[in-house]
């Protein structure tokens, strides 16, 4: 059989190539774009053999892409125009304008891919980018699916809410189809978010052994004392945590969860009348629970990166922190995939 040939648009450091491999399916990516230099560095450490593209997609001419003759479309289009943080800018957003042009180009190839994966943040699904993207698969003749998913959902403790959009050309319509599909989604995350939640699994398995190098991610006095009501903090034991995003470990609030190595002490007493105390009684209580952040390996592990994918040495690790935030959870999309294929 003549393996399919994927096109990875906007492939950062290779979230849906990784996807593709773990998928099983025969495949081969015959171009990846991307215009972040870091990224690519990262792609093609891991990728060397195949062609990355360090272009704009909107660089990219009909000519070129009816070249490639492939067969399927996987993308990951910025997130930042849907974000709920954001400013919303949707469709007016100038960052949305290259998926605009992908979705120019789609109706014109020479030849329609025959599947099609993207991804993208919650919010994504109430756009006006998205109503743009059904419309073109519609009147190219493709049935899709569209779903919210965390990596919860597959029993890895970490929360990462995500829209996805699977669509096949001239198929019979997904036997899985739900009216209201998004919502039992998110339902369903709710419920998996829970610690006690057996199925999934314990935090401890994602986890690099303790050495002297974990002393660099130990969280600086300063912040411990300045955000420690602002921290999610989780044991070894935990089975859950809160979505990594790219500004994890320079920014505290909202950007991922912190780990509590010193497993023994209960949180609940630290915090016990700690507004009470003098700054440094505060670090001296704060400091027993020894709290470090997940190291760029174990945020890899829990998005469901193989022990074999690397990065080049010269990426920083606030770096590396802001490529896997931008990235994507690997067993989600390798799950879709099959489904899509299946
Ligand atoms: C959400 S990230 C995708 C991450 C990717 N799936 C991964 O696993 O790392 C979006 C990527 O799109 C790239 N990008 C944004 N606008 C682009 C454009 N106009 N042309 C090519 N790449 C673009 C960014 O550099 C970024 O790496």
């Amino acid at each position: 059989m003549a393996a399919l040939r994927v096109l990875e648009l906007y492939s950062g450091i290779g979230g849906m190539h990784q996807a593709l491999k773990e998928s099983c399916v025969c495949a081969e990516v015959v171009a990846a774009v991307d215009v972040n230099t870091l990224a690519n560095e990262v792609y093609k450490h891991n990728f060397p053999s195949t062609p990355l593209w360090a272009k704009t997609i909107e660089g990219i001419t009909l000519k070129e892409f009816d070249r490639l003759s492939f067969d399927m479309i996987l993308m990951s289009p910025p997130c930042q125009p849907f974000t709920r943080t954001g400013l919303q800018g949707d469709v007016s957003d100038p960052r949305t304008k290259s998926f605009l042009y992908v979705l120019d180009i789609l109706p014109r190839l020479q030849k329609l891919p025959k599947y099609l994966l993207l991804e993208n943040v919650k919010g994504f699904e109430s756009s006006s980018a998205r109503n743009e993207l059904l419309r073109t698969l519609e009147t190219c003749g493709f049935k899709y699916q569209e779903f919210l998913l965390s990596p919860t959902c597959l029993g890895i403790p970490n929360s990462r809410l995500r829209y996805f959009l699977i669509a096949k050309l001239h198929q019979e319509p997904f036997f899985f189809h739900v009216p209201g599909q998004l919502e039992t989604a998110e339902e369903m995350v709710r419920k998996h978010t829970q610690d006690n939640d057996p199925s999934i699994q314990m935090i401890k398995d994602f986890l690099e052994e303790e050495n002297e190098e974990m002393s660099q991610y130990f969280l600086a006095p300063k912040s411990l004392v300045r955000y420690a009501f602002l921290l999610d903090i989780v044991k070894p034991t935990c089975r859950r945590s809160t979505c990594f995003t790219k500004g994890y470990g320079h920014y505290v609030e909202g950007t991922g969860s912190v780990l509590q190595t010193a497993v023994d002490i209960q949180l609940e007493s630290v915090f016990k009348h700690i507004e009470n105390l003098t700054e440094e009684g505060k670090l001296m209580k704060l400091s027993t629970l020894k709290l470090r952040y997940f190291t760029p390996r174990e945020i890899a592990n829990l998005h469901g990166f193989p022990p074999e994918f690397g990065f080049p040495d010269k990426v920083s690790i606030k770096q590396c922190y802001r490529l896997l935030g931008n990235s994507l959870n690997v067993h989600v999309v390798a799950k879709l995939i099959s489904i899509l294929l299946g």
